[in-house]
């Protein structure tokens, strides 16, 4: 194993939070990464960029609240595998970043998007009760929360979340969020476009049972460091 792989084995082993603070680590103490300029350190410590892709909603579901399971007052909850996704939005300097509205979007579990043309192409279902788009303005601690269903592949994508991180009208970040290790993070063309594998190692999330769910709930962190703030 060479250092990079040895790095990323080490970071794939250590947890949410934990997984960012070891790679700053790592970053502080390899030697091969001693020559990279100041700008460059800056650069793979912030969450990188994705494409928004094609399924941005065209229209909002009726409820654009952070629940993403139920839809306004319905009974019937979205299909899925429940995950209360949450986490931080900071900048570089890892101070919070509050009242910034974050947004998600993914597709329900039939792989279709609440997009008019979102529907899976080898299926054409649909979940009805899946929210499928929420809003959430982070807290005076940069905080963010959803509860979610854990994403499942899509045609030609593995599983992702959407997330875009606006303050006012401005964006601050568009990218994607991946369950690490998954099989077919290997060979997805959006993931692959982050060349370097450390810095695609800051989109994973680690998906955690909840050990008191009887439900069989998980819970899933992403914190989000952002490279500009509106005042910047
Ligand atoms: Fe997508």
């Amino acid at each position: 194993m060479n250092s990079i792989d040895r790095l990323l084995h080490e970071a794939h082993l250590s947890k949410d939070g934990a997984r960012r603070a070891f790679l700053k680590k790592a970053f502080a103490g390899s030697a091969a990464l001693f020559t990279l300029s100041g700008a460059y350190a800056e650069l793979l410590s912030r969450t990188p960029s994705q494409t928004e892709g094609p399924y941005y909603p065209d229209k909002f579901p009726l409820d654009t609240d952070n629940d993403l399971i139920v839809l306004n007052d319905r009974l019937t909850p979205g299909i899925g595998v429940v995950t209360y996704l949450s986490g931080r939005v900071t900048d570089l300097k890892g101070n919070p970043v509050k009242n910034a509205t974050v947004e998600i979007w993914q597709c329900d579990a039939e792989g279709s998007y609440i997009h008019s043309n979102g529907s899976n192409p080898s299926t054409r279902k649909r979940d009805n009760n899946f929210q499928g788009f929420g809003r959430f303005l982070t807290s005076a601690n940069g905080e963010y929360f959803f509860r979610t269903i854990k994403p499942v592949p899509y045609p030609g994508r593995t599983p992702h979340i959407h997330v875009i991180v606006k303050k006012g009208d401005q964006r601050l970040l568009t990218t994607q969020c991946y369950i690490s290790g998954h099989e077919l993070n290997r060979n997805d063309g959006v993931l692959r476009s982050i060349s370097d594998p450390i810095v695609r190692e800051l989109c994973m999330v680690d998906w955690l049972p909840i050990a008191d769910s009887t439900a069989g709930e998980y819970s899933a962190r992403f914190d989000i460091v952002v490279g500009q703030t509106p005042e910047a």
